[in-house]
């Protein structure tokens, strides 16, 4: 909501556990003209498919706004994956996010980055293709580590016990391939975890 009311380019995550963090965001503040939006991933959909994580947003906190934001930046998950992630590649090429939300899978993963994926190396383009290991099962769009890493500060949203583990390993353990939100961290600013009590049993 404070990032809304600053403005900037921010990144919005999928997955259910944003969706209420939307709603409050939507209703605190409403006015979100100085923000440009975008997705740290898509689920290869189009976007009313009930699965697309811009559908989400939209629904959540896009369509509630009485000042919508300057620009919505939609990762187009009904083409071809190939041609979305070059499109978004083009479309993202030199900005800094000012904040990038994510969310966090229970096998570990984060926006479409799977343990032990290919993705995980990239370190040329910002977007590619991914296998979905996860469900729902359908191919996704990923912003690579690099893509998200570029940003001034980055919140990992995570809740209930069987985020637990997923969490000890992410932000308590050393980093790893095995649990990839535990190597997406901003370099040019700082990370933070907001856990509720369940997701953070297992961390000291
Ligand atoms: C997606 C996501 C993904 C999500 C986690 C957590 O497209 O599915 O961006 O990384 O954030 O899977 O999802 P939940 O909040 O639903 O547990």
């Amino acid at each position: 909501m404070e990032a809304a009311r600053a403005g900037g380019h921010l990144v919005l995550t999928g997955g259910g556990t944003p969706r209420r963090a939307y709603e409050l965001a939507a209703e605190l503040e409403p006015d979100w003209s100085k923000a440009e939006v975008w997705w740290g991933d898509e689920r290869c959909v189009p976007p009313d498919d009930e699965r697309a994580n811009f559908g989400m947003a939209k629904g959540a906190l896009l369509d509630r706004l009485e000042q919508a934001p300057a620009a919505v930046h939609r990762i187009k998950g009904e083409l071809d994956p190939e041609q979305a992630a070059a499109a978004y590649e083009v479309e993202l090429r030199g900005i800094t996010f000012d904040l990038v939300l994510n969310g966090l899978g229970p096998d570990g993963h984060t926006a479409s980055l799977f343990p032990h994926a290919p993705t995980l190396e990239e370190r040329e383009r910002l977007v590619v293709p991914a296998e979905a290991k996860h469900e729902p099962f359908v191919e996704r769009i990923t912003l690579t580590i690099p893509a998200l890493a570029a940003c001034r500060q980055m919140i990992f949203l995570a809740v209930g016990t069987d985020k637990a583990d997923a969490a000890k390993r992410a932000f308590g353990d050393p980093a790893s391939p095995a649990t990839p939100a535990s190597l997406v961290r901003s370099v040019e600013g700082e990370t933070v975890a907001v856990l509720d009590r369940e997701a953070a049993a297992e961390l000291t």
